[in-house]
């Protein structure tokens, strides 16, 4: 007896260690696992990298500081695994970066114009960190601080838990935000994230997730040939600065009509006053008025030489589709790898830019006693 009762401690010992939810005895997980190794430390705390694998040679890693995806390997139609997502190797990296790879952009992702929104009586001012506007969530927003992390498991998916409070008045934002996000790799090869977020005083809130992706893999050079669907019929034009007229304005008829699916390189290159402002595409796409309450198709993409496929499903009102135009030929990426102008393209599910001073657009506003939301799923499959 005194023996069963060593091996089976010794077992559970061992699940506590490996965290391999296939040894858990959860049928729904079989060939599904986590795993947690050091990253790093800054700021006297110590950086996890979680790793997440399902059974399709899907693998996942996230670090908990900006909750950033660091690595998200997909097979290719001949079963052929490549990171597609644009990353580092090391946590002083992802400390320097400025272009915002793999994190949550937050508490106000995208541009508030000249870092100013009044809520009620009061007026609030951010850091002007995108001149002359304020961006993802100021000089230190969510991308820059170290979240709380606990493994998730659950019958069909792993995952990460991230926590983070947001104290009244950093970055210049009212209230105390409670802030979680949860990054799920499912059986069904969909990186999943939840969020939600509660205050103490009356503010705004909008949060992304800001992967780079290439379905040919990462530093394998540029996008323009990936094939782009998104389920929009119009989109939020804006002024020269990148800050929204406040028009809803309908893609057909320009380079913005990505209702089929097209090349992303077809018209990147035509003249048009919103391809001039951004560089390239750096434009936010309506799906609807108001957020839906389970994810809808909101883009497809797909890569002919490799065959992947990634679908993005979203709660969310808006997409803001960009191409990396900013990003500067010659970059340092992981695995000795070296990214360019417009190597990767980002499918940031999100509430509209400067929703905070757009009286016509989706609210922003949360208040005390109600809790945002968010759900977006990343899907991936092979075609052809
Ligand atoms: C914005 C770009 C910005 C980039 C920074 C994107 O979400 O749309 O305008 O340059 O983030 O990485």
């Amino acid at each position: 007896m005194r023996g069963h009762i060593g091996t089976f401690i010794a077992a559970l010992v061992a699940v506590a260690l490996c965290g391999c939810a296939g040894l858990t005895g959860n049928a729904g997980n079989t060939g599904m696992s986590i795993t947690k190794a050091a990253y790093g430390t800054t700021e006297g705390e110590e950086v996890a990298l979680y790793t997440l694998k399902n059974a399709n040679g899907v693998e996942v890693q996230i670090i908990n500081y900006g909750a950033i995806v660091t690595s998200l390997k997909v097979p290719d139609r001949s079963g052929k695994s490549d990171n597609i997502v644009l990353g580092y190797d090391t946590l002083e990296e992802y400390i320097a970066d400025d272009a915002y790879l793999g994190c949550i952009a937050g508490r106000y992702a995208n541009r508030i114009a000249n870092g100013r929104f009044t809520l009620g009586s009061s007026e609030y001012t951010l850091a002007v960190n995108n001149p002359p506007n304020h961006l993802h969530g100021g000089k230190a927003g969510f991308n820059k601080k170290i979240w709380d992390a606990e493994e998730v498991r659950r019958s069909g998916a792993v995952g990460v838990r991230l926590t983070f409070t947001s104290a009244d008045g950093e970055e210049g934002y009212p209230g105390t935000l409670d802030t979680e996000v949860t990054y799920e790799l499912t059986k069904e090869n969909e990186l999943r994230i939840d969020y939600s977020a509660e205050t103490d005083k009356q503010t705004v809130v909008n949060l992304t997730h800001h992967g780079y992706f290439n379905l040919a893999g990462a530093g394998s050079g540029d996008i323009l040939k990936h094939e782009l669907m998104i389920a929009a019929d119009r989109y939020t034009p804006t002024g020269e600065s990148m800050i929204p007229t406040g028009e809803l304005a309908p893609v057909e008829g320009t380079p913005l009509d990505f209702r089929e699916a097209k090349p992303i390189g077809r018209d990147i290159g035509a003249d048009h006053p919103q391809l001039s402002y951004g560089k390239g595409f750096d434009q936010n796409f309506i799906l609807k008025l108001a957020p839906g309450k389970s994810p809808e198709l909101a883009a497809r993409v797909s890569e002919p030489a490799s065959g992947r496929v990634m679908e993005v499903l979203t709660t969310e009102p808006g997409i803001q589709f960009y191409t990396g135009n900013f990003l500067p030929n010659g970059k340092k990426g992981r695995d000795g790898k070296t990214y360019n102008h417009r190597t990767g393209f980002c499918l940031e599910a999100q509430h509209f830019p400067d929703s905070p001073n757009q009286p016509g657009f989706p609210t922003t506003v949360l208040i005390p006693g109600r809790k945002y939301s968010q759900t977006t799923t990343y899907r991936f499959s092979t075609e052809g």
